[in-house]
């Protein structure tokens, strides 16, 4: 079986979905349902016999160590973090809690844990490290994107945070030969994504007839990856990458903010019309995001060139589905904006304990 780390989140609970979907093995999930967390999205698999949530934060090492006693995992892939850049900015200390202690303390419980396995399951486990491409820092226009030889620069409290995360990574493998994997992933959009990021924010609030907001010029740049082919790109490299190696995973999609905003209200336009204009009307231009990043871009030749990854999805396919599935699951939207998820989940969370 499998330890996930943050699969109750937008991507950890895709992977969770894709995994039970695509593969009969176990999987565990932790995860200490901070607001970005919410098990509804996981309701489909709740009844699983292969699914096993667990409610805990990675910074406890007495969870931690008796998990991985208790499941004998394989693997750990860990997405668990605190993920918003704009919040980082806020409250940069859970930032630092969670995504450099937290990983630190798994870290050294997994070690503990590999430490103790047969050599045959010693050299079979992998921890594959999810990590994000703002590690990098920002790109100007004529730059080529980032290899996995481009420096780090972190600029926001977000990105300065992960690289740390990275770096523990690294060591525990030169210094431990701890068999690590990190990927490094550009802008991941697709189902169950939170509402407080670009895509699901403008579809929320387009519908909602709110102003969509776009930050400073609206001319930074995103490499856009449809969540499912993060998620695929995550199973190649667990599967076959090579220890200790960083793979970048990209779609190859480099938009404007204001591409996406713009190709956002033309799909809406035709599948809710407005009765009178276009949804583009409601963008407004709001003051920029302090220390703004101007351009991200992936390039994942390495990750297709060892691995044959490449993503499913271009970005007019992905976004076209993304929409589709938020006018489809209006309620999930609801609940996430009411709020109403927390109190179902600590509903849900109660009963699962019974
Ligand atoms: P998210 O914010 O949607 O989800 C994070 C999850 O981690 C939540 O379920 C939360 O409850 C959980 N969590 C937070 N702190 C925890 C703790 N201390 N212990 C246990 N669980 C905790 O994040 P996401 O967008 O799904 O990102 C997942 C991972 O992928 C992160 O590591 C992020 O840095 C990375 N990443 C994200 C993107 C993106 O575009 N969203 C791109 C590249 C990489
Ligand atoms: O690049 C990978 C990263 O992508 C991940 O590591 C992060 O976890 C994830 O949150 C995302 O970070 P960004 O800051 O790029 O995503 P966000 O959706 O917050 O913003 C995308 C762009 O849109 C960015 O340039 C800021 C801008 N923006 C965002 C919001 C929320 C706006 O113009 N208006 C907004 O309201």
């Amino acid at each position: 079986m499998i330890l996930v780390t943050g699969g109750a989140g937008f991507i950890g609970a895709n992977f969770v979905l894709n995994w039970l979907a695509q593969c009969d093995e176990p999987l565990v999930n932790l995860d200490s349902l901070t607001y970005a967390g919410n098990l509804q999205s996981l309701q489909s698999v709740a009844k699983n016999s292969n699914y096993h949530f667990v409610q805990g934060d990675i910074g406890d090492k007495v969870l931690l160590e008796a998990l991985l006693q208790q499941h004998q995992p394989r693997a750990v892939v860990h997405f668990a973090a605190e993920s918003h850049v704009d919040r980082s900015i806020h409250g940069p200390a859970d930032f630092v809690q969670t995504n450099i202690v937290g990983t630190f303390h798994l870290l050294e419980a997994v070690r503990h844990y590999w430490g103790g396995l047969s050599a045959h399951q010693a050299g079979a486990f992998r921890m594959l490290h999810v990590s994000t491409d703002e590690v990098y820092g920002s790109l100007k226009d004529a730059d080529a994107p980032f290899t996995e030889q481009h420096a780090f620069q972190p600029n926001s409290p977000y990105s300065a945070s992960k690289a740390a995360s990275d770096h523990l990574v690294r060591a525990w493998h030169h210094t431990y030969g701890l068999p690590v994997l990190t990927t490094n992933c550009s802008n991941n959009y697709g189902p169950y994504h939170f509402p407080e990021k670009l895509i699901p924010l403008v579809i929320h609030n387009a519908l909602a007839g709110k102003t969509l907001p776009i930050y400073g010029d609206g001319q930074q740049v995103r490499d856009w990856l449809y969540v499912s082919d993060h998620c695929s790109a995550i199973c190649a490299v667990l599967q076959a990458g090579r220890l200790g190696e960083t793979y970048n995973v990209g779609g190859w999609n480099e938009k404007t903010n204001l591409e996406v905003v713009h190709a956002i209200c033309a799909h809406l336009d035709l599948a809710r019309p407005l009765p009178n204009g276009s949804y583009a009307d409601q963008i407004s231009f709001v003051t920029d995001r302090p220390g703004h990043d101007r351009r991200y871009a992936i390039d994942a030749s390495k990750l297709a060139n060892e691995l044959g990854w490449k993503p499913a999805e271009t970005f007019e396919t992905g976004i076209a589905k993304t929409i589709d599935w938020y006018l489809n699951n209006q309620d999930w939207v609801l609940n996430v904006t009411s709020g109403a998820y927390r109190d179902w989940v600590s509903q849900q969370y109660v009963t699962a304990q019974a």
